[in-house]
């Protein structure tokens, strides 16, 4: 069975995640999303619970994709659950070079796993978790952005004025 891991820090998944993750579904047998700790990131603003239960939330239409998380490193996952890929999406030039690192680590850190880019679709092409953090923080729209199922509860926790707008 072929085995691809896609980790990031998912906070929140956004509608660019569920794009990458939709078509590794149609590349490999099984696909594991993976909530993993980022050390260059600052304290997330979703616990991993949270962000497991987001992602839980929006991945139901495929039967080969499950959500699960790590603290350690990724190579050692790898070699855990026996994953031949990582699969990452490239946005803009800027994530290249980060992408390209981590790639190099991790083939170095575990040789069977081959590190696959997806390219962005284009209406995703500068879509972040922290743009949509930044959007709901300040009472803006962030559909089209997230995924419907969890508009919700991102709004709950990060809009100023949401569930108490005056009508
Ligand atoms: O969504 P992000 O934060 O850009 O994803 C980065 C992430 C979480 C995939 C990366 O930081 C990672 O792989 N963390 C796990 C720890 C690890 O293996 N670090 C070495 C990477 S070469």
């Amino acid at each position: 069975m072929r085995i691809a891991v896609v980790p990031g820090s998912f906070d929140p998944v956004t509608n660019g995640h569920l794009d990458i993750i939709n078509r590794a579904s149609k590349l490999f047998d099984k696909v594991i999303v993976l909530v993993s700790y980022n050390p260059n990131k600052q304290k997330a603003r979703f616990s991993v619970k949270e962000r497991l239960e987001m992602i839980n939330a929006v991945i139901g239409d495929f039967d080969n994709v499950v959500a699960d998380c790590n603290d350690g490193l990724l190579a050692d996952y790898l070699e855990r659950t026996g994953a031949c890929a990582i699969v990452k999406g490239l946005r803009a030039v800027t994530d290249f070079e980060y992408e390209f690192q981590m790639a190099l680590a991790n083939r170095q850190l575990c040789s069977t796993a081959e590190t696959v880019f997806l390219t962005t679709s284009p209406m995703n092409m500068y879509l972040s978790s922290s743009m949509v953090r930044e959007i709901a923080s300040l009472g803006g729209d962030i559909n089209g952005f997230v995924p419907p199922a969890i508009r919700g509860v991102i709004l709950e926790r990060l809009s100023p004025n949401h569930g108490n707008i005056k009508k």
